[in-house]
């Protein structure tokens, strides 16, 4: 019999790494990363009405309203690919409504998984960071640097991306997680993001497999 998909949600500060460890995450589990921040700048990008609203908060680093993210993820979410492999929400819950409303269309996550990074280091991240428009992968001038010229040639910036638009996002971020968190506090686990990429993911590696472990062998069945 086929094991259950994994559901998992990840979580934490503005360039606290939840882009990075999904992109690792994806590769080994093949889940549907479903990224609340790509699925706007996507509509954003389109120049939508939805795309053109969202903007105007996303440049204040303020949460976008949930009449236009909450159905935005819903129906990702709803989508075949993403009910038969699995799903790994990123940058989604950000407040209680809008876990409340998921919680409500009947998606349930089976872990939450909150990458805690010092604030001090946030910011140096957001502005070293670049994007590959071709591939789509999160590289940082420091940290993760392009593998080659070509590649490096084409890196672009996100327009939210600022010393000045990471501290709003920061304090936005700041003033919701507790209540969040106290929603998912049976299934949370709280990763040390200050470590290489390479060392959280381990941690997160570890308790994926645990996680899908379980799931093939539930309770009951042995
Ligand atoms: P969103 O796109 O989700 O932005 P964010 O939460 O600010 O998070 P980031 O994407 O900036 O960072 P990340 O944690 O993915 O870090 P990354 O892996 O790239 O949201 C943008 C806006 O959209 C919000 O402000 C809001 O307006 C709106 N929005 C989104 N979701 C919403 C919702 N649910 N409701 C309402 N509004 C919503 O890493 C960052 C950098 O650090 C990279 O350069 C990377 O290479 C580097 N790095 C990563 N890991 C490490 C490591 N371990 N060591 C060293 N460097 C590392």
């Amino acid at each position: 019999e086929k094991a259950e998909p994994l559901r998992v949600m990840i979580s934490g500060a503005p360039a606290s790494g939840k882009g990075t460890q999904c992109e690792l995450i994806r590769t080994k589990y093949d889940l549907v990363h479903v990224a609340a921040g790509d699925l706007l700048r996507a509509e954003v990008a389109a120049g939508t009405e939805n795309g053109k609203r969202a903007k105007e908060y996303m440049e204040k680093g303020q949460l976008v309203p949930d009449e236009i993210v909450v159905m935005m993820v819903k129906e990702r979410l709803s989508q075949q690919d993403s009910l038969e492999k699995g799903w790994l929400l990123d940058g989604y819950p950000r407040s209680v409504s809008q876990a409340t409303a998921l919680k409500k269309f009947g998606f349930d996550p089976d872990i939450f998984i909150l990458l805690e990074v010092p604030e001090e280091l946030l910011v140096e991240r957001v502005v070293g960071r670049r994007l590959d428009p071709v591939t789509g992968k999160i590289y940082h001038l420091k940290y993760s640097p392009p593998e080659t010229d070509e590649i490096a040639a084409r890196l672009t910036q996100r327009f939210d991306d600022t010393e000045e638009k990471v501290k709003l996002r920061l304090l936005t971020h700041n003033s919701n997680v507790e209540a969040v968190l106290s929603l998912y506090e049976g299934i949370t686990i709280r990763i040390d993001g200050s470590l290489p990429k390479q060392e959280v993911y381990s941690e997160i590696d570890c308790a994926l497999t645990k996680l899908h472990e379980q799931k093939q062998a539930p309770l009951g069945s042995l």
